[in-house]
């Protein structure tokens, strides 16, 4: 039997801190669903110290996860940021810590301000407080594959002898080339006294496109736990992608002496989801998860792959969940079938909340004829952008063509209930909606980005669009909406971003 490698999942955290994929919590709470069906070990679900909103948010994860998955906070190594994440994970059964400090030249003298000394000093204290609150204590060691390499032993030896039951060696500036980092791991694994007691975790990011490389080099070499995340989302460039980590250890499982638990079947939903919730679109040539990633289009290609598939390729798209769905649903469609559909791919619902869920299917399965999956996926989604919406489109009258001027009449209610009905001519029919919009809600957005895509296919497919809009205080905010009309689309994705501006700035001012 080859050695089991711990997935650890950051989407939650480090995916989560790349500019403009910050989620609410009901979308952190889907995504985190998503992983358990993923079968992933670890739910890195957020950074506790970082806002009340997050920290809740964490306890809501662990309540949901309970024992399928350890559920991790991050905290930096202070009593305050552990504080907060112990408070977090009240509710998850199986919590972990994850602490950690800086440890090259560059983050204790430039960031930190500290001499080596103090450095392990801090790291020990940190490890040695969060183990009087829970058993499992994850320390990182940040900046390592740059740190010199004698102080990183010391450092984690001291952190190992304070209580330390995951070592995680992060190469947090994606520096490293493969072989140095390997060999890093490898003299971790060989030096520190009593290291058969503690798990080593690899953490490498994308700057130089060498993530996933350096990520297989750690497990070559020892380590037995991979972070990586969801479509490679993260810090900059990214983290390892979770997607490439697991096929590569699924295809060369002898050769690196590993395999995972992830339900592989499982993936390409996952890299819908998260793309869908954080806006952040997959490029087409992405390993695994990219529209092209299975497609054929040279006339060689195409004729090998019909004689035989495994000429040019080297996964069944089957095996990451890549092959669209036979089941499809139409207005004919009763309750029970919509439910079963829907908890299969696991969404459930109160009976309360189903009857808004079954008129919602039945409005988008009278404009399309046939109700794919993604469509389901994007339905419920969107219910749940809308869960805290401080505006609501309640309608949208559009006027355009050669030569009329566009014209948008949009009717919004706001959270006391009142309507208010706005109109505004514009360039398009995309700004007549905007500025009609902006009559209404009380803070502005500059829109930095568009894009609209179909969800599924067909002429009557649901648009949906993505949206980034700047605030005042140049933080990004993504908004979605999804629609058979993409001026409606278009809309619904503006006012879901200016709802998520007015609730960070209300979650700041709390
Ligand atoms: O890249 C990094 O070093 C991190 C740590 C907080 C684990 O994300
Ligand atoms: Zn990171």
């Amino acid at each position: 039997m080859t050695r089991k490698i711990c997935i650890f999942d950051t989407t939650l955290r480090d995916g989560e801190q790349s500019p403009g994929a910050s989620m609410n919590s009901q979308e952190k709470l889907v995504v985190a669903r998503q992983l358990v069906r993923l079968g992933v070990d670890v739910i890195e679900a957020g950074f506790p110290a970082s806002s009340p909103g997050e920290l809740r948010a964490v306890q809501e994860i662990g309540s949901m996860v309970g024992d399928t998955a350890v559920v991790c906070a991050l905290a930096r190594a202070n009593e305050g940021d552990i504080d907060a994440a112990v408070q977090a994970l009240k509710t998850a059964k199986r919590p972990r810590i994850h602490t950690g400090i800086g440890v090259s030249e560059q983050h204790m003298t430039k960031k930190l301000g500290i001499t080596r000394d103090e450095c392990v000093e801090r790291a020990a204290h940190a490890v040695a407080y969060a183990r009087k609150f829970v058993d499992d204590v994850e320390f990182y060691a940040e900046d390592a594959g740059r740190a010199d390499q004698d102080f990183l032993l010391r450092v984690l030896q001291a952190v190992v002898d304070a209580g330390a039951t995951v070592i995680n060696i992060p190469d947090t500036t994606g520096f490293c080339l493969p072989e140095e980092y390997g060999a890093c791991v490898k003299r971790v694994c060989d030096s520190i006294q009593g290291i058969e007691n503690v798990v080593v975790s690899v953490h490498t990011h994308d700057d130089l496109g060498l993530a996933t490389a350096l990520a297989l080099a750690g497990v070559r070499n020892g380590a037995t736990q991979v972070e990586c995340s969801i479509n490679g989302l993260g810090e900059r460039a990214g983290n390892a992608s979770l997607e490439e980590v697991v096929m590569a250890i699924k295809l060369h499982g002898e050769e690196l002496d590993a395999h995972t638990d992830v339900r592989t079947t499982e993936i390409m939903r996952a890299s819908r989801l998260v793309s869908r919730v954080t806006g952040m679109q997959v490029q087409s040539n992405k390993a695994i998860v990219g529209a092209n990633a299975f497609s054929h289009s040279s006339g060689i290609h195409q004729d090998g792959v019909l004689k035989a598939r495994d000429t040019y390729e080297i996964i069944d798209p089957a095996d990451v969940g890549a092959i669209g769905s036979e089941i499809i649903l139409t207005s004919r469609s009763g309750h029970a079938a919509l439910r079963h559909r829907l908890s299969e791919l696991g969404y459930t619902f109160r009976d309360d909340e189903f009857d808004d869920v079954y008129k919602r299917f039945l409005e988008i399965a009278d404009q399309k004829k046939e109700v794919y999956d993604e469509d389901l996926e994007s339905m419920v989604q969107e219910r749940s952008r809308e869960v805290a919406a401080v505006y609501t489109l309640a309608a949208l009258q559009i006027q355009c063509g050669d030569p009329l001027v566009p014209t948008a009449v949009a009717t919004i209610i706001d959270e006391d209930g009142n309507k208010h009905v706005v109109s505004a001519t514009g360039t398009g029919p995309v700004d007549a909606a905007y500025k009609a919009i902006d009559r209404v809600v009380s803070v502005h957005g500059d829109l930095e980005e568009y894009a609209v895509k179909a969800i599924t296919r067909g002429i009557d497919a649901i648009g949906e669009v993505v949206v980034r809009v700047k605030s005042e205080d140049d933080k990004l905010f993504v908004g979605r909406g999804s629609d058979t009309d993409v001026i409606v689309s278009s809309a619904k994705a503006y006012v879901n971003a200016i709802n998520r501006m007015i609730t960070m700035q209300r979650s700041r001012e709390d």
